[in-house]
């Protein structure tokens, strides 16, 4: 069943939404685990893919790593760029689809996908093809960090951020939020994750639990 895309849904529940939707105490926890991750080395090349708002982009530029970041939903984008500008930060924020990235092969040195938007790509096909695109992109040596809602609280996670679930195919739920219905979600876990590494090729992969902005989350990192 065909649902909303993620663009029109981020259309339809605006901005002020989604930027009240993590407190700036989670979002500050979520970049110093980010910075125990990142290397020192801070004129490493990181795409943040599926930036949205820029929640993350803006301060770890702001702490001087060299960003990039990519989102399909024109209205959270513009605030990005406007916060960049407005901050007077140089970050290449770009309109377009994590399943096809626009940058030329091995750009980038590491890759962020956080706050369940790879959940957010619902078609099995899609998530193989995001992630060889990540893949393409980065550099030999590089590292990819993808953070997801664990699988068995994924839906009570949702229900108490007042998303609510009103119809579950197979591994993917649609929810209702701020009265509106959202984008499919697909629920991963380690096997149905495991899938997508083995099927996009990728072996040096580890899925792993980890406390990450102050909850309990799935993440997956792997490298090239
Ligand atoms: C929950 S938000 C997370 C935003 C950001 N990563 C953060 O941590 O604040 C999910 C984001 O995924 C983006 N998204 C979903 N599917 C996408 C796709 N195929 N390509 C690019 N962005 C996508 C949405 O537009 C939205 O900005």
């Amino acid at each position: 069943m065909k649902g909303k895309t993620p663009r029109e849904f981020y259309e339809e529940v605006g901005l002020k939404n989604v930027l009240d939707r993590r407190s700036n105490a989670e979002t500050k926890k979520e970049i110093s685990y980010l910075k125990k991750f990142l290397s020192k080395e801070k004129r490493i090349r990181i795409l943040d893919a599926a930036c949205g708002t820029g929640r993350i982009s803006l301060p770890l530029a702001e702490a001087g790593y060299n960003i990039s970041g990519i989102d399909i939903s024109p209205n959270l984008l513009g605030y990005a760029k406007k916060e960049a500008l407005q901050k007077k930060l140089k970050i290449n924020f770009v309109e377009g689809d994590i399943r096809a990235l626009t940058f030329e092969d091995e750009s980038f040195e590491c890759i962020l996908c956080l706050w369940s938007s790879f959940n957010e790509i619902y078609d099995l096909h899609d998530q193989i093809k995001t992630i060889c695109e990540m893949k393409r992109v980065l550099c030999d040596g590089g590292k990819v960090l993808i953070e997801m809602a664990k699988p068995e609280r994924h839906a009570k996670d949702f229900i108490k951020g007042n998303l609510n679930l009103i119809r579950k195919i197979g591994n993917v739920n649609y929810f209702r939020a701020y009265g509106i219905e959202t984008m499919p979600g697909y629920s991963h876990n380690e096997k149905t994750l495991s899938n997508v590494m083995e099927l996009s090729g990728v072996k040096n992969y580890r899925i792993f639990f980890d406390e990450f902005g102050g909850r309990e989350r799935m993440l997956l990192q792997f490298n090239k």
